[in-house]
């Protein structure tokens, strides 16, 4: 991957992880939302912080994850960096994102777009702790691709959302489509990386361009 890709997606990731820490640390719960998600997450309060919170930690961490040079240098760092990621962020966040799904803002379109995010970010994340237990690196590598380009639906969220509502699409519609523009195309552009390069983000990559895991 070119670096300032890899530099823009994780300053992004750092921002979107950064506002939720603001807006859900020091802000009362649903500030920054429409009235009626506030009023879900009022009603769900414990699994709204849950899944702000413990999603946090892969967004800020995922992108040091790819660094080749971290893995190589400080690998014991990479592991437990890896274990925090999908216990915190992928397990606790995906469940709690995935009970959020039940209530979310713009009827069955959103609450199914999010149930799928959450499902696949779940799979993607089990399969990848899977393939590291049997010592699969690039199957493991090709696991977290996936599953970072799920967690950075958080990121193309919130970029769609404001781009709809400036083209003039009323939130209401614009919403129920962004639950699933928030992570299908990201999933797509995983895929096409996946297939057409063998390296993440430096020089030590142990990928296969063409492997099918
Ligand atoms: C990838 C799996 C994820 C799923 C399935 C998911 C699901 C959800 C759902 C259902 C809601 C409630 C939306 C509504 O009521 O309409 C929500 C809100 C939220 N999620 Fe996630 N989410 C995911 C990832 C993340 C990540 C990685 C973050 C990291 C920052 C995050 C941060 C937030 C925040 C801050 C809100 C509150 C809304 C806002 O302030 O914009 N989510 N999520």
């Amino acid at each position: 991957m070119q670096r300032a890709s890899y530099v823009t997606l994780a300053l992004l990731s750092l921002g979107v992880a950064g506002y939720a820490l603001v807006a859900y640390g020091l802000f009362p719960l649903g500030s920054a939302v429409h009235p009626d998600m506030r009023a879900a997450f009022v009603a769900h309060r414990g699994a709204i912080y849950a899944h702000v919170f413990a999603s946090v930690a892969a967004l800020a961490l995922g992108p040091f994850q790819f660094s080749a040079k971290l893995r190589s240098r400080r690998p014991a760092l990479h592991r437990w960096m890896g274990r925090v990621y999908l216990g915190s962020g992928v397990l606790v966040g995906g469940l709690a994102g995935l009970y959020m799904s039940a209530f979310a803002f713009g009827g069955v379109v959103s609450k199914l777009g999010f149930a799928a995010l959450a499902v696949g970010w779940l799979y993607t994340g089990l399969r990848a702790y899977l393939a590291i237990r049997a010592r699969d690196v690039v199957a493991h590598r090709r696991w977290m691709v996936r599953n970072f380009a799920l967690a950075f639906a958080a990121v193309t969220l919130r970029l769609w959302l404001p781009a709809a509502v400036a083209s003039g699409v009323p939130f209401g519609l614009a919403y129920p489509a962004v639950a699933w523009l928030c992570w299908v195309p990201n999933l797509v552009v995983a895929e096409w990386f996946l297939r057409h390069s063998g390296r993440i983000h430096g020089p030590a990559s142990t990928a296969e361009p063409g492997a099918t895991k």
